[in-house]
C-alpha cells in the first residue's frame, strides 16, 4: 500500500496558471516568428506544465519528448541519468526549447543540453517551472523560470514521488519523509 504523506501546499492552481500564461507570453515574444521551433519536454515531470505552457505559445511549433530518469522511487537524486525514451526527432539547424518541471542538482540539464547540441540544434533555450537555485555546477543558462522553489521535495502538477502525486492540480512540499 502507498504511504500517506503529509503535504504542505506551496502554489495554488490559480498561481500556477497565471505564471504559466506569463511564461507563454514571454516565450512567444522571444521567438516571434522563428521558423521550425521545436519544444522538447522532459518526461515525466514536465508533462502537465508543457501541456499548459504550449497553449500560451503563439509561435507555431512542434512538440517532442525525451524520457529522462534520475530519481527512481526515492526523494534523493541518483548519480546516474538514464534516457528512457528518445524518438530521434531530427534537430539539425533547429531552434529548440527544452521544458522541464524543476531544476534541483542541475544534473539533468547538464546531461540533456550537450546531448541536444551534439545533434546539431542551432539554438537551445531552457524553460523550467521551478528552480531550487542550488545547482552550483549548472552548465547552461535557464532563460525562463516560473518560480524559485524551496529546498523541500515537491509534488503535484506533474512532479512525482514514486510515480504518485503527479495528477495534483497544485504544488506541495512533502512534509514527512
Ligand atoms: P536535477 O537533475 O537534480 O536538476 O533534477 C531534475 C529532475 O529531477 C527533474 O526533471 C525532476 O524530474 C526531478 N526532481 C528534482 N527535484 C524534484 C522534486 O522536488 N520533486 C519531484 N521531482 C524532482
Ligand atoms: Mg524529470
Amino acid at each position: 500500500m502507498n504511504r500517506v504523506r503529509q503535504l504542505n501546499r506551496i502554489l495554488t492552481r490559480d498561481e500556477i496558471n497565471a505564471r504559466v500564461q506569463e511564461l507563454g507570453t514571454a516565450i512567444s515574444d522571444h521567438y516571434d516568428s522563428t521558423p521550425d521551433l521545436l519544444v522538447i519536454g522532459l518526461l515525466k515531470g514536465s508533462f502537465v506544465f508543457l501541456a499548459d505552457l504550449v497553449r500560451h505559445i503563439r509561435t507555431p511549433h512542434e512538440i517532442a519528448f525525451l524520457g529522462i530518469e534520475s530519481y527512481g522511487e526515492s526523494m534523493q537524486p541518483g548519480d546516474r541519468i538514464k534516457m528512457t525514451y528518445n524518438p530521434g526527432v531530427p534537430l539539425s539547424g533547429r531552434s529548440v526549447l527544452v521544458v522541464d518541471d524543476i531544476i534541483d542538482t542541475g544534473n539533468t540539464m547538464n546531461f540533456v543540453i550537450p546531448f541536444l547540441e551534439k545533434q546539431g540544434a542551432s539554438d537551445i533555450q531552457v524553460c523550467v517551472l521551478l528552480h531550487k537555485r542550488k545547482a552550483t555546477n549548472l552548465n547552461c543558462d535557464v532563460r525562463w523560470v516560473g518560480f524559485d522553489a524551496p529546498q523541500d521535495f515537491l509534488v503535484g502538477y506533474g512532479l512525482g514521488l514514486g510515480e504518485q502525486y503527479r495528477h495534483l492540480p497544485y504544488i506541495a512540499a512533502v512534509v514527512n519523509e
